[in-house]
């Protein structure tokens, strides 16, 4: 892949510029007009091969299919097209061996992958390039890339983290919990729920993946620098064979248009709030304070000074991460906010923000999945923590109501019950039916059976509360759902 410079090799810094025949490609593909070469600070500022480089797949696959296009429509001939088409299989084939020599004069994936083209194959790979430009390109490389990313990656990971959950849910549907509100104990539940309240939220987001891809999936070619071409192109020939739903329709929005990476980094966005927040109560439930939880040595590390520190750094890392995935959201806002109709070259800066958001989201996912296959629930803690707390104050106003109190009187009387419990540190359960029948006489013997986590778990009836017997409904929801009753995949 060597490449001259040709012009006084003032470019690409120390580049020789000794040639036999000094072809135009040796030229940037849109030098002609120019007089001087560029500056070479300006060539190392403006790049973006050393970044975009890694659409290489997406923008050959795109140039495949546009020259197919161009074959069948009979802008260029079909031994031409042929031509390209090796061409261009034989590029990807040198990059994928690591054969293939960056030249960073390139400037771009475009022109790196275009300008192999023409050294390989000579004259038909000047055609390539018809009824193109690389505004429609680029933007025909990032929705590949990012169809990718949803379809190979991020819903993978979504699901793959799923099934870790319902895996362990599936272990803990007896196991008994404390629930907190504001920090607070709240009312007991099983901590199969607990867990099933995380896949709840990783299903969303694979739904607004999924959504953002029905506008990701549209097909930008065509629509050249920003106006079209007068060239009788089949767009939506083109469209078809990268499996695109459709064509862009407006062809000054198809190339400004990057609406479906913001979208994505969005998803992006709350699905690392949902991860940062698991991770926060995991690393709470890790702690000696909590013990609800034991996180494999494997997924822990040591402290350099204490030598008794077993810390949940993997945890730690996905809940930090996050803060990448969020600057990449505001970077695109930021980025995109006050540009101009149609391209404009800010835009080359979107896949900085992208990379680093899939790249970020793709490592949590898989270690959040690893985390929790290797997390077991510490039972014992948990029930020791369901004891303290009146966690069955709530529903001993339940049982007052069903035996007729007014709520907001029960809610009073329950009070008054727990504030005298309280006074010498006893639980509602350590009341003697004396002073229960003195705070109300609608209290009976059989309060007994409603009184206690393990009692309190049993007797939730509303459709989709945390108890044993709705977890266990879920779980088999969340089993049929992810395919998981016979046997898993991935
Ligand atoms: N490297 C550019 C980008 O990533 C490709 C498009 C350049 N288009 C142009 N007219 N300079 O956006």
């Amino acid at each position: 892949m060597a490449r001259q410079s040709g012009k006084q090799g003032s470019r690409g810094g120390g580049r020789t510029g000794r040639s036999s025949e000094p072809a135009p490609e040796a030229q940037k593909s849109w030098q002609a007009r120019f007089s001087q070469p560029a500056d070479a600070l300006t060539v190392g500022f403006v790049e973006s091969l050393s970044f975009d480089r890694r659409l290489w797949r997406h923008d050959i696959a795109g140039s495949i299919a546009h020259a197919e296009m161009l074959a069948a429509t009979g802008l260029i001939s079909a031994a031409d097209g042929r031509a390209i088409v090796r061409g261009l299989r034989a590029v990807a084939a040198d990059i994928e061996a690591g054969r293939f020599v960056w030249d960073p004069t390139c400037e771009d994936i475009h022109m790196a992958v275009e300008s192999a083209l023409i050294q390989r194959i000579g004259e038909p790979g000047r055609r390539l390039h018809t009824a193109r430009s690389r505004n429609d390109q680029v933007a025909l490389d990032l929705r590949l890339y990012v169809r990718d990313a949803i379809d190979t990656s991020i819903l993978p990971g979504l699901e793959d983290l799923q099934r870790a959950l319902v895996d362990m849910a599936g272990r803990y549907v007896d196991a008994v919990m404390p629930s907190y509100t504001h920090m607070q104990r709240a009312q007991p539940i099983s901590a199969a729920a607990c867990l099933l309240c995380y896949v709840e939220q990783f299903q969303r987001d694979r739904e607004r993946f999924l959504d953002a891809r029905r506008r990701v999936n549209l097909c930008p070619l065509g629509a050249g620098a920003l106006a079209g071409s007068t060239l009788p192109i089949d767009r939506r020939a083109v469209a078809r064979r990268l499996g695109f739903a459709g064509i862009c329709r407006n062809s000054i929005d198809a190339t400004g248009d990057r609406d479906f990476i913001t979208e994505f980094l969005a998803a992006a966005a709350l699905c690392g709030v949902h991860l940062s927040r698991l991770a926060e109560d995991w690393i709470l439930y890790a702690s000696q304070e909590f013990g609800f939880i034991t996180i494999a040595d494997a997924f822990c590390t040591g402290s350099s000074m204490m030598p008794q520190k077993r810390n949940p750094d993997v945890l730690e890392l996905i809940r930090g991460k996050t803060a990448r995935i969020f600057a990449a959201l505001t970077g695109m806002v930021t980025l995109t906010k006050g540009l101009p109709q149609a391209y404009n070259r800010d835009l080359q800066e979107d896949k900085i923000h992208l990379f680093a958001a899939h790249d970020t989201l793709d490592a949590s996912l898989r270690a959040a999945a690893a985390v929790v296959r290797h997390t077991r629930f510490n039972t014992a803690r948990l029930t020791e923590a369901t004891r303290r707390g009146f966690l069955d104050a709530t529903v001993l106003a339940e049982y007052l109501v069903g035996r007729g109190v007014p709520f907001r009187r029960a809610h009073q009387i329950v009070g008054r019950l727990v504030a005298l419990a309280e006074r010498d540190g006893r639980e509602l359960g350590d009341l003697s039916p004396e002073e229960m029948q003195a705070a109300c006489d609608r209290i009976g013997p059989d309060v007994r059976q409603w009184l206690g986590a393990d009692n309190v778990v049993r007797r939730y009836r509303s459709e989709g509360n945390a108890g044993t017997v709705s977890a266990a409904a879920q779980l088999r929801y969340w089993r049929r759902t992810l395919g998981m009753t016979r046997r898993r995949k991935r």
